[in-house]
């Protein structure tokens, strides 16, 4: 289990993209790190704090670590903050601008890990989560660690799908684990 030992402060965001303390980034990685799956993708990388947490505190265990995000200044504040952790040719192809709801994922991909939108800051219409989610299950991911209001209930149509756990609240969130039925 890793324990945090910096802030995230200095890191790069996109103009508009909340910033995700690395604790919780941490938080969701220590339960991820615990399921056999290894091909990581955080689908809504916004500044790419959870990405960097990954290859920060668990540089042997993701066999391939990759993100993107719709807004393409999200996925150049992501590669700035992962300038140093990963090589810049893997950057260029792992980190790209996409849309979660109908985009196809890096092959392999198994486990997400992320924060998706959601409230004020990044508002979405209803049912989006559910949608993104039935496009990951569509393309095979296992597992998804991600963290969420905690008011807005989980439609079914993603509960059909995976079969979805609280483990934490902190941050005014509440924690979830999303695993393939
Ligand atoms: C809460 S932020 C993510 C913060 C990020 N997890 C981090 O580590 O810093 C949510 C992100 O979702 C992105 N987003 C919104 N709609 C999207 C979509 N359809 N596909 C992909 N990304 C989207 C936004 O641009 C925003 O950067």
């Amino acid at each position: 289990m890793a324990t945090l030992n910096f802030d995230g402060s200095k890191l790069y965001r996109a103009k508009g993209t909340p910033k995700l303390p690395p604790k919780v980034a941490l938080a969701l990685l220590n339960q991820s790190a615990r399921t056999s799956s290894r091909s990581l993708y955080d689908p809504f990388c916004g500044g790419g704090t959870i990405l960097l947490c990954a290859r920060k505190y668990f540089p042997n265990h993701y066999l391939t670590i990759s993100g993107a995000d719709i807004d393409p200044l999200a996925v150049e504040a992501t590669r700035l903050n992962l300038l140093d952790s990963i090589p810049e040719t893997e950057l260029l192809q792992n980190i790209v601008p996409r849309d979660a709801t109908k985009d196809t994922l890096p092959t392999g991909t198994d486990l997400i890990v992320t924060d998706p939108p959601f409230g004020r800051r990044c508002p979405v219409s209803e049912g989006f989560l559910e949608k993104a989610f039935l496009n990951f299950r569509n393309q095979n991911v296992q597992d998804i660690f991600f963290c969420y209001d905690g008011k807005t209930p989980l439609q079914n149509e993603l509960k059909r799908i995976y079969t979805v756990k609280e483990f934490k609240r902190d941050w005014g969130r509440a924690f979830y684990h999303a695993q393939a039925k």
